[in-house]
């Protein structure tokens, strides 16, 4: 038996004895989306971790998935097997303090000498356009989801946009998420300056040279991605979005623009089809700190709890709440 198969045995059987279930996101490790009950998109996972029926939530991802399981799911214990898996992006957006430097984040390094104002915080932004709802991507943390008026994921955004009924929304905080919120509806955007490294570094350019390594192949983008790149891209979508689309096409090969992690679940359900990374570094470092033997040790030792405090927990869910109810 390898190392891998003896750590997966011994998790299963653990799962098992704690009842707990593993929520595992699309861009984990494959050995780590192998011992997942449930892998998918945020949305996917946030409807699974307000449904699940055990004691505890294991969240293989980055910590404001599991701070969401913990508002869906207050009465069950959620743990993260890595404390340190954190978004900077998420970190790029705070409730009513100083931002600290961005560069201090782990996992966050700089590729394009991109500099961002420190001290705007999502209270002055909703000073400076009174009455306009904030419509907040979950890619944050608890606390400014609990001053938000309903969340919505790469996979909802336009649609939850689309269901306000004002003319204008306040979106954070990713502002290419946000700029294809705003070509795809008529309302008007007011969007947060943040972006996500991973996605941020690809260029149009990169694009072009993926079509001419791989004449034919579709390009599938995730909105986290800029617009020079969605507006080349065949389909724009969410993670899970593509997993769909792959799975239903008649074409046998694509550039996949996100996380590489994706890569694998496309190329296990898709064995007669062929998949490129768009980029081979993009690669999220957070996502990939989950490993075998620390989701071991949650489940033997319990430790790395995240719960959300009522205070925080009670609006921020009202948020995830009117998100979910948008058919
Ligand atoms: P989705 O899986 O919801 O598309 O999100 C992508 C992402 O960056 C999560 O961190
Ligand atoms: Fe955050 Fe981007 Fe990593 Fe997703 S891929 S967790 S948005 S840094």
């Amino acid at each position: 038996m390898t190392e891998t198969s003896s750590l997966q045995e011994q998790v299963l059987r653990l799962k098992k004895d704690r009842n707990a279930i593993i929520l595992a996101h699309n861009y984990q490790r494959p050995e780590v989306q192998d011992i997942a009950d449930y892998t998918g998109d945020s949305l996917e996972l946030s409807r699974k971790a307000a449904s699940a029926d055990c004691d505890v939530i294991v969240f293989c991802g980055v910590n404001f998935m599991a701070e969401s399981a913990s508002i869906l799911s207050p009465g069950k214990t959620v743990l993260l097997p890595e404390m340190s898996a954190c978004c900077p992006m998420a970190d790029m957006v705070t409730v009513n303090r100083a931002r600290d430097t961005i560069t201090n984040f782990p996992g966050y390094k700089f590729t394009d000498g991109y500099t961002y104002p420190d001290q705007f915080t999502l209270r002055d932004m909703k000073k400076l356009h009174p009455g306009v709802p904030v419509v907040t991507y979950v890619n944050t943390t608890a606390e400014v989801k609990a001053e938000s008026d309903i969340c919505c994921t790469s996979a909802n955004a336009v649609k939850i946009v689309e269901s306000l009924d004002t003319d204008k929304v306040i979106c954070i905080p990713d502002r290419n998420l946000s700029a294809w919120i705003a070509k795809n509806t008529k309302k008007e955007v007011i969007a947060w300056d943040g972006f996500c490294h991973v996605h941020d570094r690809v260029k149009a350019e990169d694009v072009k040279h993926a079509r001419s390594d791989h004449p034919g192949a579709l390009v599938l983008a995730h909105p986290e991605c800029r617009m020079e790149v969605l507006e080349l891209a065949d389909h724009v979508t969410s993670t899970s979005g593509m997993l769909r689309f792959a799975r239903s096409s008649d074409a046998k090969e694509f550039i996949i623009g996100t996380e590489t992690g994706l890569l694998y679940n496309l190329r296990k359900e898709n064995p007669d089809k062929v998949f490129h990374p768009l980029r081979k570094d993009m690669v999220c470092p957070n996502m990939k700190k989950t490993s075998l033997k620390s989701v071991l040790k949650v489940l033997e030792t319990m430790r790395n709890i995240i719960k959300v405090p009522e205070e925080i927990r009670v609006p921020a869910r009202k948020a995830l709440d009117r998100m979910l109810a948008v058919k």
